[in-house]
Formats: structure tokens, sequence, C-alpha cells
């Protein structure tokens, strides 16, 4: 089956979850692309739903298919999250922000009662780093703070290049919120938690790609078929 057709075959898992009147997070990629146009589907059957984008192209998106949008500020407690991610593991951590949105997800994904992730089988890792880590930055003190971010990689355990994200064209890569991104190219993360701490300290640190103790339930495509990894109905984490 090809790579589009199994991140479709999850979202469609996802899409069984939404029930009438949810308040749902809408996440940012190529995957949760697919979840939004089949949301669309439904919603355009009658289907009763807002949903708070996680970026300006799934903003793009949903309106351009009819699904009705809100705000954090209208609406700042959601039912559900669906995204992708770009690599997890077993405890279902993630790492997140491939697509440059790792900001609004988290904040879209820590205002939800539940997080579901929609990936296919490349992206599950027995030890989180293969992906290189995103760490949002405001460009204000940009060598300071990039220095301030390999110290925190080395104390934590990990080495690897710190790369400022650049499009296609030469340009810098430039976030919907006018920050810019730094990849931690590292192999290995020892401590997940450990770095996620020392990153959040950083000033010029807007937030990292380390998505812990948020995602509930992730439900991955596989050849084989779908499978789900924890419990999509499930707050155990949380509570
Ligand atoms: C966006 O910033 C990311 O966190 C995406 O969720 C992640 O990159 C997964 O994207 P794909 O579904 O395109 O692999």
């Amino acid at each position: 089956m090809p790579a589009e057709d199994l991140k479709r075959a999850a979202a469609a898992e996802a899409v069984k979850l939404v029930q009438d009147g949810m308040r749902l997070g809408l996440g940012t990629g190529s995957t949760a692309k697919h979840f939004v146009d089949l949301l669309a589907e439904r919603v355009r059957d009658g289907l009763k739903v807002v949903g708070v984008p996680t970026s300006e192209a799934t903003r793009a998106q949903a309106q351009s298919l009819g699904v009705p949008l809100t705000t954090l500020d209208e609406t700042p407690e959601l039912d559900l999250t669906v995204d992708g991610a770009d690599e997890f593991d077993g405890s279902l951590r993630l790492v997140k922000g491939g697509g440059g949105a790792l900001l609004r997800e988290k904040i879209v994904a820590a205002a939800s009662a539940r997080m579901i992730v929609i990936t296919d089988e490349t992206k599950r890792v027995e030890r989180l780093g293969r992906f290189p880590l995103p760490v949002e930055v405001t460009p204000f003190g940009l060598e300071a703070t990039r220095r301030a971010i390999a110290h925190a990689l080395a104390v934590s355990g990990c080495a690897g290049d710190i790369v400022l994200r650049h499009k296609a064209d030469g340009h810098v890569f430039v976030t919907d919120g006018g920050h810019f991104i730094f990849d931690c190219k590292l192999g290995i993360i020892p401590d997940a938690e450990g770095l996620a701490d020392l990153l959040a300290r950083i000033p010029g640190v807007m937030e990292h790609g380390l998505f812990l103790n948020m995602a509930d339930a992730v439900i991955v495509a596989a050849q084989a078929g779908v499978t789900i990894v924890g419990d999509p109905a499930g707050r155990a984490k949380r509570t």
C-alpha cells in the first residue's frame, strides 16, 4: 500500500472517534491533512463540530472544505486533538515539528482533553532522536540561544549538529508565529524528560518538539493493518 494510503487509513480510524458536538484540535502535516479531508466529508453529511487549526495551512484547508473553525480565545477547552508526529516510542512520547507548527500544536494539544496521534509504521522508534528535534526560537539573540541549546543538549547526554532550518528557496524558515527553528540532529535522546526541562528554561526557546505525557493513543497504519497503541478514550496520563 502506498505511504499516502497508510496515512489516510490512520486518519480514517481517527475520524471514527469524532462525535457530534465535539470541539476539535486540527493538526498539521500530510497525515493530519487526510484527517481534515475525511472530517469535512462527515461535516457535509451533517456532523456538527468546531475546530481549532494548529497552523495557517490547516486553517486554509479546513476553511476551504467548510469545516467550522473557532479559536482558543473563544473555545479554550477542546475535547479531542488529532495530529501527526515525526516519531513516537512505546511510551507514547513524540517528536513533532517537522512541519514547523510545533508551538501551536502543543498549545492546542495541551488545551485538549485527549490527543490522538495518527501515523504510519515508519514513525515508530525504539528510542527518540532519529528525527532531528525541532526547537522553535525567537530571532532575537539567535546565537546566544543556539549556545544555550547546545549546553542543554550536552548536559542531557546528547550530541549532534544544531542546524537553522531553511526553506528550499534558501530563505530562513519562519513559523506562523514569526519564529525560527533549530533542528537538532541527535540520533538518540537518552533522557527526553531531562532535555525537555532544560530546553524549557532557555528564555529564547519558544517551544521544543518533545511532546511528553500528551498523547493518549497513537493510531499506526501498517501494511498489515491499523493498530492502536494506548487508549483512545483514556485520560490516564494527565489526570
Ligand atoms: C508539524 O509541525 C508536525 O508536527 C507534524 O505533525 C509532523 O511533522 C508529521 O507530519 P506528517 O504527517 O507530514 O509526517
